[in-house]
């Protein structure tokens, strides 16, 4: 079945610094994009990268929830301006950054299925909210709730075989619980609670939309092989949960059709579906058209993450398992890091003079292994390893590549400019490869599919090739959530036509190499002598990693 001829399909990406755009059209080619930056075109909210970090440092990380409804009018406005035809948009979808959780106050469904639409969402929705600051990834500050969650299920381990994850501490349940813990009023005044991607299709529905079973899968509440909500998880992390959390949805299902307000106020048709968002990495999976075992995403922007598809995973103490979201059978496999983008712009403004043609030039001119130097930067508190903020640097004196046994590292308190840099680039290669081993993903991978913002960055791509020894490829548009998001509306327009669930495949067949869908080879695989002096410096790394989770970590 063929999408229709001059249809269009929008998705989005509301992330934690920006909310993009993409639109694409029968052929599934790129036809629009558009970006929100919510620090310099909301300055009101004043947030700094998208978020609030609470001064007292204890973890707390939050972003004002009404700065995402503004958002999504801005890209709107911005779009008619564009010159695009929402009329002819047949099905619209999205990513939410992962995680992050909105309350809706009592009485809040009746605001969202009675908005006005000559006025703007957000003087409507200012009063929906029990609670004002959505708690997002980023927050580090429910250790201890992660810790009660694990006891009272019994182990990490049975909490990871359920919910695909152990308890982290951006995971939704154990944000909830630290909300009816330390504001039960709000808990008690909270209608529903949504994810961000749940938020948003809310939104576009004008009703509360289910939470997708792919991003549910983050919330450390959601059986992974059931694909319901556990209720023995559901007792031990807050009283009256299931019902704040409504039912959960496959991705490819209808959330329903758009709300008469967007109808008016932007002109889409009344026909149009709203396909159930979902979370970035999953859309993200999507959009590169990841169907083969051996191929291995790596997502460098905000935070990164390294992901794949599996058929039978064991979730374990370390990683994520997600049902796939366009493979109602098969799931996805995921690594995050905090420390992504952020840190290497650190790194780029203390030590290139703010310039990424300086920071580029530092790279290449300096040698692959860094002469034995090793960096660990953590400018904000890492996921993995579970260490705090801080900068830990050594270097192996006499390391040439050949072996690492008898030699010992020597802690150092800088290195210069240019070693800096590559430091912090072999630094987060060296740990995805390490991890996504250990992890059971595959080693080398068949190939890399790079994306996120510095995946146009070819200086670092080239060190991300030498060290995992295999191609990099990268797609058109270095942004796949959004790009996910439309194909993932298309896909659902498709799976509602036929009325079952439709193969992803046959919505691409004969059009991906054509497409904006389509991956080109970026960089050939690194020579491999290197690619195993590289895994004697991996090893060393990581009996220092797991001497620093020892001495300073909290699991
Ligand atoms: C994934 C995660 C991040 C966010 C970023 O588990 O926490 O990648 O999804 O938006």
């Amino acid at each position: 079945m063929a999408l229709p001829h001059g249809s269009l399909f929008l998705g989005f990406d509301s992330s934690t610094q920006s909310l993009k755009a993409t639109v694409l059209d029968s052929n599934l080619n790129i036809v629009k994009s558009e970006q929100i930056h919510f620090d310099s075109d909301l300055p009101h909210y004043k947030t700094k990268d998208g978020v609030y970090r609470d001064p007292s440092d204890n973890g707390r990380i939050v972003s004002p929830t009404l700065l995402w409804v503004e958002a999504l009018e801005l890209i709107l406005e911005r779009l008619v301006k564009s010159g695009l035809d929402f009329g002819k948009v047949a099905a619209v979808s999205g990513s939410g950054q992962q995680h992050g959780s909105v309350y809706w106050k009592k009485g809040g469904s009746g605001i969202l299925s009675s908005l006005d639409s000559k006025k703007p969402l957000v003087d409507q929705l200012g009063d929906a909210f029990s609670i004002k600051e959505s708690p997002v990834w980023m927050d580090s500050s429910t250790t201890t709730q992660c810790r009660e969650i694990e006891k009272a299920v019994g182990s990490a381990l049975e909490l990871s075989q359920i919910t695909g994850s152990r308890a982290y501490e951006r995971f939704t349940g154990p944000q909830i619980r630290k909300i009816y813990q330390t504001q039960p009023e709000a808990y008690n005044n909270t209608e529903r609670i949504s994810l961000v991607s749940s938020f948003m299709a809310s939104l576009f529905v004008g009703a509360y939309a289910s939470i997708d079973h792919t991003d549910g899968a983050g919330m450390n509440l959601m059986d992974i092989n059931q694909r319901v909500w556990s209720k023995k998880v559901l007792e031990v992390t807050a009283p009256g949960l299931e019902e704040k959390l409504g039912k959960l949805a496959p991705a490819h299902a209808v959330a329903g059709n758009i709300a008469s307000y967007f109808v008016e106020r932007y002109n889409f048709n009344k026909n149009c579906l709203v396909v159930q968002w979902s979370g970035d990495n999953p859309n993200s999976l999507a959009g590169l058209t990841i169907s083969i075992p051996g191929d291995l995403a790596i997502s460098l922007g905000t935070s990164d993450t390294v992901f794949g598809i599996a058929s039978d995973p064991k979730p374990g103490l370390e990683g994520h398992v997600f049902p796939n979201p366009v493979d109602t059978q098969g799931y996805m496999v995921m690594l995050c890091y905090k420390n992504g983008s952020l840190t290497r712009e650190d790194v780029r403004n203390r030590c290139a003079e703010k310039s990424w043609e300086i920071f580029n030039k530092y790279l290449e001119q300096t040698q692959a292994l860094n002469g034995g130097k090793m960096g660990f930067y953590y400018k904000d508190h890492e996921i993995l390893p579970p260490l705090p903020v801080g900068f830990h640097r050594y270097v192996l004196p006499n390391f040439t590549g050949n072996d690492v046994e008898g030699l010992n590292e020597q802690e150092v308190k800088e290195f210069d400019p240019p070693s800096e840099v590559r430091a912090v680039i072999e630094g987060q290669f060296l740990s995805m490869r390490a991890h996504s081993e250990r992890f059971g993903m595959p080693s080398p991978p068949k190939r890399i599919i790079a994306t996120g913002g510095a995946s146009a960055n070819g200086s670092i791509l080239n060190s991300l090739a030498s060290i995992f020894g295999c191609d990099v490829y990268t797609v058109q548009q270095p942004d796949s959530a959004s790009l996910g998001g439309a194909l993932r509306a298309a896909h659902g327009w498709l799976c509602s036509q036929k009325g079952s669930f439709v193969p992803i495949a046959d919505l691409y067949e004969g059009k991906l190499e054509k497409s904006a869908l389509s991956c080109k080879l970026s960089v050939k695989a690194g020579d491999q002598e290197l690619v195993s002096k590289y895994a004697l410096l991996m090893k060393k790394r990581m009996e220092i990693e797991n001497r620093l989770v020892k001495d300073l970590g909290r699991c």
